[in-house]
């Protein structure tokens, strides 16, 4: 175990049982979703913090630093969630990251699907930004609105991740179809199991209005939340275990998994029509011919 971990574990385990004994019988159990259980603390422990019981935790940015954490495990294929409560008021420069990477370091040729937030001025909206890697390269952004206020109350934001699709979906609304046409060397990254991460940091050379808004220092710390982490995937052990196989028994490798459900593409097609507010596919000034991978239907 490493030393970082060790000086985690003892608030954390301490806050545990404190709430063993300070809650009423029917509280929620600590042991699948705590967070020593599933995570380390990547960078900056000062700016991470739980509530009393352990089931909440919390990233903070200061001007001196942001902060992230990642699973211990990693995983190939799966549904992977949390519940996130994105920093209010002025958050303009800030941006939550939430995503899924083969690396730890951002290895040039890392795989990646990521969920980042990019903060706003007060009553500004927020914007979700999606985006795919594959062997280092990335460049397949989309921006969303969302159809509420991601700093009012937690709402779900998850990935399902199969041999045939990608599917980003927030409160189980898919907002992000991205398929494997199965030819080999295309862009689908399914090769290598990844971690899942989390981190706050300062982006304001780009996020808010192409990197207009820069971050009010004043207003810090910003804080994101985070609860209710949840992965239902193959975990991975070295050498290569049962996740190589795309024909499990596992709910996310079956035949249902690989497209979205009749009732998913009526929530999709709502999506497309109101949310996206940029898609590369359709960026003709950056992609003289489009990727290949944006002719593939997402219906199908
Ligand atoms: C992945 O990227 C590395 C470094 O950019 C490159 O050398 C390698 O050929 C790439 N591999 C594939 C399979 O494209
Ligand atoms: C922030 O608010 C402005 C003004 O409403 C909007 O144009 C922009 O898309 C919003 N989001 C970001 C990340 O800049």
């Amino acid at each position: 175990m490493e030393k970082r971990v060790i000086k985690m574990a003892i608030p954390l385990l301490f806050a545990a049982l404190m709430a063993e004994i300070l809650a009423p019988a029917s509280a929620v159990s600590l042991s699948k979703g705590s967070f020593e259980d599933n995570f380390d603390i990547m960078f900056s422990e000062s700016n991470f913090k739980t509530s009393k019981d352990g089931q909440i935790w919390f990233l903070s940015l200061d001007k001196t630093s942001g902060c992230g954490f990642q699973t211990k495990q990693k995983y190939r294929f799966g549904w992977f969630s949390m519940r996130l409560k994105l920093v209010g008021g002025d958050s303009a420069g800030v941006v939550t990251a939430y995503y899924m990477c083969t690396d730890v370091e951002a290895s040039p040729t890392r795989d990646e699907l990521d969920f980042e937030f990019l903060g706003n001025r007060t009553g500004e909206p927020y914007l979700i930004q999606t985006n795919v890697y594959k062997n280092g390269t990335g460049g397949r952004e989309m921006r969303h609105v969302l159809w509420f206020d991601p700093t009012e109350d937690y709402h779900t934001y998850s990935v399902l991740w199969n041999a045939h699709q990608i599917v980003f979906f927030v409160d189980r609304v898919p907002i992000r179809v991205y398929k494997n046409n199965g030819k080999p060397n295309n862009f689908f990254p399914d090769e290598k199991p990844m971690y899942l991460f989390s981190s706050i940091w300062n982006a304001d050379d780009w996020a808010t209005r192409g990197g207009l808004e820069k971050t009010d220092w004043k207003k810090a710390p910003f804080v994101s939340s985070y609860k209710d982490f949840s992965v239902d995937g193959c975990q991975w052990e070295d050498p290569y275990p049962a996740c190589v196989s795309t024909t499990t028994k596992n709910w996310w490798d079956q035949e249902p998994s690989w497209h979205l459900s009749d009732s998913q593409k009526k929530d999709y097609a709502w999506v497309k029509r109101n949310l996206v507010i940029y898609d590369y596919c359709q960026d003709a000034q950056r992609y003289t011919s489009p990727m290949e991978e944006c002719d593939l239907s997402p219906w199908e």
